[in-house]
This record gives C-alpha cells, sequence and structure tokens, in this order.
C-alpha cells in the first residue's frame, strides 16, 4: 500500500525507516531521497510516525520491566 501516491513511497518503506530515524515524516521523505508534492499525505504520514513511536516506546517500557 502506497502511504504517498506522488513518490510512490510504501508504508512498509516508510515504516521500517521510521524506526531507526529521527525527525518529521518530511525527515524521512528526504532519507528516502523525496519531497512532498502535493503534501496531501504528510498528515496521514505524520499520524503514522507517531503511532510506530508511541508504540517502540511502550514496547521498550514493557520490555524494560
Ligand atoms: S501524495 Fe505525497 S506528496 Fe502527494
Amino acid at each position: 500500500m502506497y502511504l504517498c501516491i506522488c513518490n510512490a513511497i510504501r508504508e512498509d518503506d516508510f515504516r521500517q525507516l521510521a524506526r531507526r530515524c529521527t525527525g518529521s515524516a518530511e525527515d524521512i521523505y528526504a532519507k528516502l531521497g523525496k519531497t512532498p508534492i502535493c503534501g496531501q499525505c504528510l498528515d496521514e504520514a505524520e499520524g503514522l510516525l507517531h503511532a510506530i513511536r508511541e508504540t517502540d516506546a511502550l514496547l521498550e517500557r514493557v520490555l524494560a520491566g
């Protein structure tokens, strides 16, 4: 499934990079060599980024005991 149609960024690719990188959705796009074009995907991308980081932080807390 594509997260960004303009740049053909797949949600899975965005997720994998988001777990290894800091910064905003646009920063993740830049690491993929892309820049937003229409910008319609950015709210969804930021929401996905927030959810990924919240989930990872929760998992770290659970695993730390
Ligand atoms: S859908 Fe991502 S910039 Fe247009």
